[in-house]
Parts: structure tokens; sequence; C-alpha cells
């Protein structure tokens, strides 16, 4: 049975001059990517995260975080865009095609909302291709396969770690910039598929509240956020999205026509 959407909210979304959305892991399940904290299936349910995703892991045992890290770029490097992805992204164009603002706050590091077509993302928990030497700090993206070694090293000699935040570490600077800066102007927020304990991500939904915004949730499962927002979307993201964006701009999307003109299908312009 399709999630109910509220029009309400289809409105909303229309009508929206600066949108932010805040995404997490339950974006990419459909694309076959293991949340952190699904019960059972999640990445958590198997692995303790404090061995793995701290700077005090990676200190302790380089090779088994890095590999562990490795395999899952190389796993992710192999997965698609799901229609959630490829919805957001359509929202992105629909948003900014008719002069709003559009800021995609991910804290997904698969690089699949980039993949799908969004271009105002923002990672606030960096990237599974992103490697940094922990030496001389040299960043470098991998797109091939396995390392042919654990942890791979840095032409300086350094270990290089994963470009993602662990726990414990602060976010990058301009990630958080950026986030703090599109939730200070936004008039709606939208938290879609994250479990919203996290912080400080998940404090950016109460923020955007704070700051007058309307909020809405898709998700499943309740979190701590569902109490919290003007409409919640009991759904999976790569349902939703589609309908409610669809329903949002029924319109066919304007064509390019020639470099930067956009028309609608039906209205000829002269050349
Ligand atoms: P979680 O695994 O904590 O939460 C995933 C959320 O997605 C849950 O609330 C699910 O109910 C929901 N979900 C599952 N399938 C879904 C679907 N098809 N559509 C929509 N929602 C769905 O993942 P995150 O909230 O992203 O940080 O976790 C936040 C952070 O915790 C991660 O970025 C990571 C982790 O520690 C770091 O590693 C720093």
């Amino acid at each position: 049975m399709r999630p109910e959407i509220p029009p309400s909210l289809i409105e909303e979304v229309r009508a929206a001059r600066a949108l932010v959305v805040l995404t997490g892991a339950g974006v990419s399940k459909e694309s076959g990517i293991p949340t952190f904290r699904d019960a059972l299936v999640g990445l958590w349910a198997k692995f303790d995260p404090e061995e793995l995703a701290t700077p005090e892991a990676f200190e302790r045992d380089p090779a088994m975080v890095a590999r562990w890290y490795d395999e899952r770029r190389v796993k992710v490097a192999e997965c698609r865009p799901n229609p959630g992805h490829l919805a957001l992204a359509d929202l992105e164009r629909r948003i900014l095609g008719q002069g709003g603002r559009f800021t995609l706050l991910t804290q997904n590091v698969d690089r699949l909302h980039q993949a799908a077509g969004s271009r105002r993302v923002v990672e606030l928990h960096g990237a599974l291709r992103v490697w940094r030497c922990s030496r001389c700090g040299e960043e470098r993206e991998e797109s091939g396969g396995p390392f042919a070694e654990y942890p791979p090293r840095c032409g300086c000699g350094g270990a290089r770690r994963p470009g993602v935040v662990w726990f414990g570490e602060v976010l990058p600077r301009r990630a958080v910039d950026e986030a703090e800066a599109a939730v200070r102007d936004c008039d709606l927020f939208l938290s879609i598929g994250t479990s919203a304990l996290v912080h400080p991500a998940a404090g950016l939904l109460h923020e955007a509240r704070g700051r007058g915004a309307s909020t809405a949730e898709i998700n499943p499962e309740r979190t701590p956020a569902s109490d919290l927002v003007d409409w919640r979307v009991e759904g999976q993201s790569g349902e939703v999205l589609p309908d409610l964006v669809a329903r949002a701009f029924p319109d066919p999307p304007p064509v390019e026509n020639g470099p930067g003109r956009r028309t609608h299908p039906g209205r000829q312009v002269p050349p």
C-alpha cells in the first residue's frame, strides 16, 4: 500500500523557497547498502562501532580498520542510486528552476546522491572513496579495486586512513559552516532515512524548527525527531520521494533548448 503523503506537505514542497534536506543511511538501503542501526541487518549489528569507527581503533589496528573501510568502499562502488536518490536530484532541479535555494546535507559516505545528479550536496561525514595520509594529510580519491596493502601507504610513508568522520572526531569545518548557513534561512527541512541519533547532524532539524522552518520526516520507523516534525511520512524513501516530487511538480521538467535556455515542451523558442 502506497505510503500516504499529506497534501499540505506536497503544497509546502511546491512552494519552498529555501529547502534543506538531511539524509541518512536509510536513503541508501534500497541501493543495497546496509544502514548502521537497523536491528540485526545494520552494520553495527555485526560490529561494535567502538572497534572500528574511532581514531583509537585505527591507532590500535590500522590494517584491520583500513581493510574494513576499503571493503565497504569497493562494495559501495558497485551500488547504484535508487529512485529516492533520483527524486532528490529532480527536486533540486525543480526548486532551483523556480528561483529557490536547495541544499542536500548527507550523513552518507557513499556518493550516491552525486551519482544520481544532485549538485548541492554537503557531506557531513566525509566520503568512503577519499583517503587521507595520517602523517602529511595528503588526500586522494580512490575509485579502483581493493588496496594492495593495509593500511595503504602515502608517498611520505604515512598510513592512509579513510576520509570519513569517526566517533569522537569533529565534522569538516566547511561542511558545518555550509550546513548552518543553509539551515539559518530555510523555510522547509526534510529529514529522510536517518535515526536522528548522531549529533551534530541530528541537531540541525531542531535548529531549523527554532528558526521557524516547517519540518518533515520520511522514515518507515519512528525516531526522536518523529514527535517534533510538522509532517511524518511512514515509508521507504525510494517509494515516498518519487511520489512526493511528482505530486509537487506535476508539469514535465523544462527542457534545455540551447546552452542554458530552458523552455517548456510545446513552446518553440525562436532560433
Ligand atoms: P542509522 O542506521 O542510524 O538509521 C537509518 C535510518 O533509516 C533508520 O531510522 C531506519 O528506520 C531508516 N530506514 C531504513 N530503511 C529506510 C528506507 N528504505 N527509507 C527511509 N528510511 C529508512 O543511519 P544514520 O541515521 O544515517 O556516522 O546514522 C547516522 C550516523 O551514525 C552515520 O552517518 C554514522 C553512524 O555512526 C558516523 O559514522 C560518524
